[in-house]
């Protein structure tokens, strides 16, 4: 854990963790002790799986995956019966993928290949007829990610190809400072209480994962060592200016639409663009 990661959870959730002190090992979310954390706690909501699944029904032709992690949509995206592409930079989350593709039939499995790669920076050499970033994660590339991304969406889709993600325009936190505690049910039966924090107007808010206070045998402050903590910073700025940059980047937007409410204070969107003639 850095000294950098601790500083950068705020809140309740940061001074939960001064409190354990020593007791709690922070990691990133997406590395070796989070990557377990983040695939029982992601996918519990079908809403984007199947929106998503039914966009790429109007497209044709291999599909390509960024930032897939642990296969939460590249699963479902596969009984489509495309070839995909499932490009992942966290070495933890590819492992987990690739355990879960090993329990699907052989020619599903022959269908899709992980490739580790950088969603901001990549060169596959090939096009794709649609290239899917779901789980709203552009917001976790800053403005310089996001237009490498743009620059190498555009680079790899076929003519007539459609790029289709997922984004949140700003938080419906109410006002000014808010941390949102929610207890979480992994899929594997662990519980989890997430906090997230956001400053209203800044342009990230912070996720931080700990175990469920009531999984442990006694209060989480006088549980026993190590307390794995879990954290991400996931930017904030408005669909409109998600808009705006990928007309900046040449790709034109053809539809773009809410996705039904899973139940958050977070109004998720699905944008799909075409690069432009
Ligand atoms: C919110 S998770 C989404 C994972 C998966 N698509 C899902 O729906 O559950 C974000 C994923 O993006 C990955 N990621 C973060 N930055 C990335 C980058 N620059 N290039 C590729 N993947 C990245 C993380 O490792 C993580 O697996």
């Amino acid at each position: 854990m850095t000294a950098d990661l601790r500083a950068a959870v705020p809140g309740r959730a940061g001074a939960l963790l001064a409190e354990l002190g020593g007791k709690a090992v922070l990691h990133d979310l997406y590395d070796e002790a989070g990557a377990p954390v983040y695939h029982a706690i992601a996918g519990t909501s079908p809403l984007e799986v199947r929106e998503l699944v039914a966009a790429l029904r109007s497209t044709s032709g291999p599909v390509l995956e960024l930032a897939a992690g642990s296969g939460r949509l590249t699963m479902p995206m596969l009984t489509l019966g495309r070839e995909l592409v499932a490009l992942e930079l966290a070495p933890a989350m590819i492992r987990i993928l690739e355990e879960r593709l090993q329990t699907v039939p052989a020619a599903r499995r022959s269908r899709c290949t992980v490739v580790p790669g950088d969603m901001s920076d990549f060169d596959l050499g090939r096009e794709f007829g649609a290239i899917v970033l779901g789980a709203t994660s552009v917001s976790l590339l800053d403005a310089t990610g996001r237009a490498g991304l743009y620059r190498c969406v555009r680079r790899h889709l076929a003519p007539g190809g459609k790029f289709l993600l997922t984004a949140v325009d700003v938080p419906d936190f109410g006002s000014s400072t808010t941390e949102q505690v929610m207890d979480v049910d992994g899929a594997d039966g662990t519980r989890f209480r997430m906090y997230e924090h956001w400053t209203e107007g800044a342009d990230v808010r912070t996720v931080t994962v700990f175990p469920h206070p009531l999984e442990t045998a006694e209060p989480l402050e006088t549980a026993e060592p190590p307390v794995t903590v879990c954290t991400t910073r996931i930017g904030v700025f408005p669909v409109a200016q998600l808009e705006a940059e990928l007309a900046h980047a040449g790709l034109v937007l053809t539809d773009s639409r809410p996705l039904p409410p899973a139940g958050t204070h977070h109004h998720d969107v699905l944008l799909v663009a075409e690069a432009a003639a």
